[in-house]
């Protein structure tokens, strides 16, 4: 027997597989396709204070090594989301952590105090990194707000709290620093990349708020050097997101550094891909004489490494 387990900060996960918000619903439209409570960790969809209906369309955009998203944040607020998805949420034996977001830094804070009475949530991942909504991604680029959020939402809770950090900014580790200073026990990314595509017809932007996020197979590097860069600056785990489409990719993000992962894009084109990494994770522990995952975390061997 392979053990998964690993532990992001008082937060036990049977195996390192986690999904990305927004790319698994609220979960229960998976139910059928994978075993819920065989994934260490579901993240929920960002709820935020009050409904938002997201972006008008055209609002996704697929390319040849990716997908570009302008979703915006649509949904339908923290008090329907207790009432209409918990329920569901609340019967999984797994862990279940919400995602939040605010448009303001207040709503960050109101929409924890508001879920803290809830029961079956074992954390909050706090979305400080949409680059999809108006001010989205100034909460993870400014380190002053950043701090501050996050030390206003460690008030509020003892549950675990993970800050989403965006790669859209020059200093990844300041950002994470900050967030670690604030109190977060974790921190996770990448968030989506911001990217565009123009129609060449009609000479207009293929989004229609002109830029969106990018994400899948192409953004992995990417996620990767960041993973690996917030794990040599962070004394916090480090949770790896961006173009985790297998387990061989997954394993990478662990050798880097990251203490778990979450699944993304991917969920679209294989919806039983957390399933399939997690099999593939004990393949290779198997083949490769490896009794416990978390021996893998951090095993970069960086001796010949130029700088
Ligand atoms: C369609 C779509 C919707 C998303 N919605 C959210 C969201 O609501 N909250 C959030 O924190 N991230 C959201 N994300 C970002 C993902 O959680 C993830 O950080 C990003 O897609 C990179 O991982 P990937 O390349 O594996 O998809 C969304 C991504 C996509 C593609």
């Amino acid at each position: 027997m392979i053990d998964l387990s690993v532990h992001i900060g008082s937060l036990a996960l049977q195996n390192p597989v986690m999904t990305a918000s927004g790319t698994f619903g609220y979960a229960d439209e998976f139910k059928e396709i994978c075993d819920l409570n065989d994934i260490g960790a579901i993240i929920t969809k960002t709820v935020t204070p009050h409904p938002r209906p997201g972006n008008p369309p055209r609002r996704i955009v697929e390319l040849p090594y990716g997908m570009l998203n302008s979703i915006g944040l649509p949904n339908v607020g923290v008090e329907s989301f207790i009432i209409e998805k918990m329920p569901f949420l609340q019967t999984l034996k797994t862990n279940v952590i919400i995602n939040v977001a605010g448009t303001d830094e207040e709503g960050f804070v109101f929409c924890v105090q508001r879920l803290e009475d809830v029961s079956g949530i074992a954390g909050y991942e706090l979305n400080f990194s949409c680059p999809n909504v108006k001010g989205g991604t100034s909460f993870s680029s400014d380190p002053g707000i950043a701090e501050r959020v996050t030390r206003n939402v460690r008030k509020t809770t003892r549950r675990p709290i993970i800050a989403k950090l965006t790669p859209n900014v020059t200093s990844i580790s300041e950002i994470g620093r900050a967030c670690e200073n604030g109190g977060a026990d974790a921190v996770s990314a990448i968030n989506t990349v911001v990217g565009m595509a123009i129609d060449i017809k009609t000479r207009r932007p293929r989004l229609s708020t002109g830029t969106g996020g990018y994400s899948g197979p192409a953004i992995k590097p990417i996620a990767l050097a960041k993973v690996f860069e917030l794990s040599r600056c962070l004394s916090i785990p480090v949770i790896a997101i961006g173009g985790i489409a297998c387990a061989e990719d997954a394993i990478e993000f662990l050798i880097a550094g990251a203490t778990a992962f979450q699944v993304g894009t991917v969920n679209f084109y294989e919806p039983d891909a957390t399933m399939t990494i997690k099999k593939g994770l004990e393949y290779y522990c198997q083949k490769n004489n490896i009794q416990k995952i978390a021996d893998l975390i951090g095993s970069i061997q960086l001796k010949e490494m130029a700088k």
